[in-house]
C-alpha cells in the first residue's frame, strides 16, 4: 500500500454513465481510483471491486479489498442508483422498497463503512449523486424522487456530524443526463424534457464528474451540508 500516490477514491456503480465519468475524472486528477459496481470490472488504470449496495455484508468485503490494496477510502462518491418508474396506483410495494433499498438504504450502507476511516483520517469527502426531482418531483416517480430526496435529510445530518471531524458531505443534483438510464426514455419523452431546460440541452456525465472532482478536492472543504444542481437550469427555484 502507498500512502503517498494520490487518494483512495471509490465510486459506486462507476462502470457505466455518470459514474464512469466521475471515476475517470477522478484518476485524470491524480486520485486512485476503486470502481465498485455489481459485475466488478474497471477500465484500464482502475481498481475495480464487486459491490452491490442492497448488501451490508457484500458493501464491508468491498471496502475491506479496497482497504487492503490501495489503502483507506478518503473520498466516496455514492451514485449506485436505479429507477422503477410507474404511476401511483400502479405502483407495487415492491418497486417502492427497491428503490428506497438501492438509492437511498444503499448511500447509507456505503457512508457508514467510509466513515470509520475517515474518522481515524480526519479527513474525507461524502458526495451524494442524488436527482433534480428530489425538489421537482415528478410523474410516475414517486419512489425514486422519495429516494433522492432523502438522500439530502442524510447527506445534511452527516455534515453536522462529521464537518468537526474534517469530513464534508454534499449532495449533487443532476438533471437529465445523456446514459443508460435516459436511454430507456422515448424520444418523444426527452423532447419533452429538453423543452423545460434552460439550457436546451440533456447533460453529459462529464457535466456530473466536474462538479464531482470540484467537491473531492482540498478547495471545497468550507463546502458542506450543500445541495448544487447540474441541471442546465431545470431545478431553479428551490
Ligand atoms: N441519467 C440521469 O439523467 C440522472 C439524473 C439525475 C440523477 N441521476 C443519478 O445518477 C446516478 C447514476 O445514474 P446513471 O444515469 O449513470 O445511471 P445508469 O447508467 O443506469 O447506471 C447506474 C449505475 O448504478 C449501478 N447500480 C444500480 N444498482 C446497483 C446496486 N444494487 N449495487 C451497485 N451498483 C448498482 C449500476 O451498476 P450495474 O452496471 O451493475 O447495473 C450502474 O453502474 C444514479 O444515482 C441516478 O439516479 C441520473
Amino acid at each position: 500500500m502507498v500512502e503517498d500516490q494520490g487518494r483512495v477514491v471509490l465510486v459506486t456503480g462507476g462502470n457505466r454513465g455518470i459514474g464512469a465519468a466521475c471515476a475517470a475524472a477522478l484518476a485524470a486528477s491524480g486520485d486512485r481510483v476503486a470502481v465498485a459496481s455489481r459485475g466488478g470490472e474497471a477500465p484500464a488504470g482502475m481498481y475495480g471491486v464487486r459491490l452491490d449496495v442492497t448488501s451490508a455484508e457484500g458493501v464491508d468485503k468491498a471496502f475491506a479489498e479496497v482497504e487492503a490494496e490501495l489503502g483507506p477510502v478518503e473520498v466516496l462518491v455514492s451514485n449506485a442508483g436505479i429507477t422503477r418508474d410507474t404511476l401511483l396506483l400502479t405502483m407495487s410495494e415492491d418497486a417502492m422498497r427497491e428503490v428506497v433499498d438501492t438509492n437511498l438504504l444503499g448511500a447509507y450502507r456505503v457512508a457508514k463503512r467510509a466513515a470509520r476511516p475517515m474518522l481515524r483520517m480526519r479527513r474525507g469527502r461524502l458526495i451524494f449523486i442524488s436527482s433534480v426531482s428530489a425538489m421537482m418531483g415528478g410523474p410516475g416517480q414517486a419512489n425514486y424522487a422519495a429516494s433522492k430526496a432523502g438522500l439530502i435529510g442524510f447527506s445534511r445530518s452527516l455534515a453536522r456530524e462529521l464537518a468537526p471531524r474534517g469530513i464534508t458531505s454534499n449532495v449533487v443534483a443532476p438533471g437529465p443526463i445523456h446514459t443508460d438510464m435516459t436511454d430507456a426514455l422515448t424520444d418523444a419523452q426527452r423532447d419533452n424534457i429538453v423543452t423545460q431546460v434552460p439550457v436546451r440541452r440533456m447533460g453529459e456525465p462529464e457535466d456530473v464528474a466536474a462538479l464531482v472532482v470540484f467537491l473531492a478536492s482540498t478547495q471545497a472543504s468550507f463546502i458542506t451540508g450543500a445541495l448544487i444542481p447540474v441541471d442546465g437550469g431545470l431545478g431553479m427555484g428551490h
